[in-house]
């Protein structure tokens, strides 16, 4: 485990956050494993990183953050393990809402929603209406969610307008495809967290983080900290972002 026993807030650049954070919080079973306790343990105890992270991400600035909490091949699971993980969305919601009351957050939900057990659909809904004139940062949960999945349903969507008259096929561009993805009214991800030594992107955001910068830590995601989030913007600051230019170009 990583310990960062420094305040690192003052080497932060409040002028230059990313505006959109995605995070695939991976090692929440290790993390119990490591302990001697069952995986469960461990999804309960990442629970508290996500309230710290939310929390710190409002406080920054931070305008919109994306946490993958579920994804379509998570369902494969056994099924003790989706079902805690299930209870445990439902009942951080019923906690949380007030931490995202007080602190002006919107909450967001993509993914194939409808495969979600319906008291985790109705307290995920509940909360998405009561916080949905709040405007300081947009917290999207990612859940039973799969990028290929969210392509094929655009693809879809696009082919029937297609051929209905609505679009047609020469008008087809980058924007119409972000209008029809699951983050339509969100902006490109800007920085990408994974957690716990794994370097992969595992079926996430494959469209919208065409251009983010990565980053990956050892950290198993209960470990992970204010002070975690904070290194990561920090080395995100550091990086040059070009966009396929050159650096010549960009000064
Ligand atoms: C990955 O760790 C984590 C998940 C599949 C679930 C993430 C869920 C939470 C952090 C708790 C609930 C979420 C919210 C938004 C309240 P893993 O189980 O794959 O870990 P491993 O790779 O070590 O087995």
């Amino acid at each position: 485990m990583l310990e960062i026993k420094m305040d690192l807030l003052k080497d932060i650049n409040p002028n230059k956050l990313p505006k959109h954070v995605a995070i695939i919080m991976d090692g929440n079973g290790r993390w119990a494993k490591q302990k001697g306790m069952r995986r469960t343990f461990g999804h309960e105890n990442g629970t508290k990183s996500v309230k710290d992270v939310v929390e710190t991400s409002a406080e920054l600035g931070i305008e919109n953050l994306t946490l993958y909490a579920f994804s379509t091949e998570n369902w494969n699971r056994p099924k003790l393990e989706v079902q805690t993980l299930m209870k445990l969305l439902v009942s951080s919601l019923k906690k949380e809402i007030k931490t995202m009351l007080d602190n002006n957050i919107k909450l967001n939900a993509i993914g194939n929603l409808k495969t979600l057990p319906s008291k985790v659909y109705k307290e995920l809904f509940d909360v998405i209406d009561a916080t949905k004139d709040n405007n300081k940062m947009t917290l999207t949960l990612a859940l039973s969610y799969g990028s290929r999945e969210e392509l094929l349903n655009t693809v879809k969507e696009i082919s029937i307008k297609v051929k209905n008259n609505i679009i047609s096929p020469e008008k087809i561009d980058e924007s119409i495809i972000n209008e029809h993805l699951y983050t339509q009214n969100l902006p490109d991800v800007d920085l990408l967290i994974r957690t716990s030594g794994e370097k992969r992107i595992s079926n996430f955001l494959l469209w919208q983080i065409a251009y983010a910068e990565l980053y990956f830590t050892d950290t198993l995601w209960p470990d992970f900290t204010k002070q975690h989030l904070y290194k990561a913007i920090i080395e995100y600051q550091k990086r040059e972002r070009r966009f396929g230019k050159t650096s010549e170009q960009l000064s």
